[in-house]
């Protein structure tokens, strides 16, 4: 048996493995850099669709070239009458939203006659599949885009039906800049090493689609939330997350591979949704999950010192979509349609780059079997 390291580092923590223009993650400062800009001036100022073209063309739009690339994006929100007849399938059998938003983004493959299409495409269609799929568990048809919406408010509008306030559109887009790219996390890696087989956007996005869903990942809002609910009120919250600790489990929306300091991409939804429970007049949850997190942190040192376990930004992404009005479930397929832009600057990036992403594995099996028929073993 091979025996050592020699070079393997487990979850290739700390490793450069690509180099880009789109963001910089400082984990010991705690700092965000989008394209250039911090990212709490993007967050909580711009339109989604500037951050989508600051992402792809390495500077923000004046004001023609918004309009136009606005009004490309909104001619891609309708879905292929496929889409539409999978989805109907799909949630006949009940499947979780993220499966269904996986096995949906397959089919943007129909339609888009070029790459730059498919990027389009992919962007405007996530959330028209998402509300589709969301409306139809619900026994309700889902709605057609409305051209006079932004991204972020024909999102809303798509689910509920309801044009939505201004709060509730700027709250849903400052959480959308607020994601949509974050160095080389999980998903964004796995959608750079599919393109980088010079693969298509629709195949590299649904990859990241399904890197994005597991808990430790983009799947921890959903959890998270839960958690909060289930302490119910402050006083109760040691003992809930001490015996959670004891039992060895992990506390959803807490912890980074970057991240030694506070996220501030935690710090930026967290002040949008004190803003969004403060408009509506009910502070109760956002107090409480205030006071879970200053415990939760507490407990951390205590149970894992050294590890500098802090706060993370699925902790207020749960926070603040709940207060938008989206339940649990549309948590991570909502993180999805903020990422997307991301993964696709980063597909752009890589296909100029134009190399095949293939490290080494070191071998730890046996070297020296000695093969014996079926009969003699
Ligand atoms: N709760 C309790 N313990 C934790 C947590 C946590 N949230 N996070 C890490 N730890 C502990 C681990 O158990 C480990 O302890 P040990 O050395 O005693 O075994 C130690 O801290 C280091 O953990 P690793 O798993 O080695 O850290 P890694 O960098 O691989 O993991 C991750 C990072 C996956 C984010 C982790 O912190 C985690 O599981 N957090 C909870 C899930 C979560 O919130 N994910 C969202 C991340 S943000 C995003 O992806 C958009």
């Amino acid at each position: 048996m091979i025996k050592g390291t020699n070079g393997y580092i487990p979850g290739l923590a700390g490793v450069i493995a690509a180099q880009t223009r789109l963001s910089h993650v400082d984990g010991q400062l705690g700092e965000l850099i989008i394209s250039g800009y911090p990212v709490a001036d993007l967050a909580q100022q711009a339109f989604f669709e500037e951050v989508i073209y600051l992402l792809w063309y390495d500077r923000l739009p004046n004001q023609d070239e918004l309009v136009t690339f606005t009004s490309e994006l909104t001619a891609q929100r309708s879905l292929p009458q496929a889409t539409l007849a999978l989805l109907e399938a799909i949630a006949a059998e009940n499947v979780p939203p993220m499966d269904a938003l996986r096995m949906a983004a397959g089919t943007l493959s129909l339609g888009p006659v070029d790459e730059r299409q498919a990027a389009l495409a992919l962007v405007a269609r996530l959330p028209t599949i998402v509300a589709a799929y969301w409306r139809l568990c619900n026994g309700r048809s889902p709605l057609a885009p409305n051209p006079a919406l932004s991204h972020a408010a024909n999102y809303l509008y798509m689910l509920t039906g309801d044009i939505p306030a201004v709060a509730l559109t700027r709250g849903l887009e400052t959480y959308l800049n607020t994601v949509v790219d974050h160095g080389l996390n999980a998903s964004t890696f796995a959608a750079r090493v599919i393109i980088a087989t010079n693969s298509d956007m629709v195949s590299a996005v649904t990859g990241a689609i399904g890197a994005l869903k597991g808990p430790l990942h983009g799947g921890a809002p959903g959890p998270a939330l839960d958690m909060v609910f289930e302490i119910g009120k402050i006083d109760d919250a040691e003992t809930y997350i001490r015996a959670k600790l004891e039992r060895g489990e992990r506390l959803m929306g807490f912890g980074h591979r970057v991240y030694k300091v506070r996220d501030p991409r935690a710090e930026i939804l967290a002040t949008a949704a004190e803003q969004m429970y403060q408009a509506a007049g009910d502070m109760a949850l956002y107090d409480l999950a205030k006071g879970v997190e200053k415990t939760a942190v507490a407990l951390l040192a205590e149970y894992k010192p050294g590890r500098n376990l802090q706060t993370n930004v699925e902790f207020y992404t749960a926070l603040l979509l709940h207060g938008l009005g989206l339940e649990t479930d549309l948590f991570t397929p909502t993180f999805a349609i903020g990422r997307v832009a991301g993964w696709i600057g980063h597909c752009l990036e890589q296909q100029r780059e134009g190399r095949i992403i293939r490290p080494l594995s070191q071998y730890t099996g046996e070297l020296a079997r000695q093969w014996l028929p079926v009969s003699e073993r």
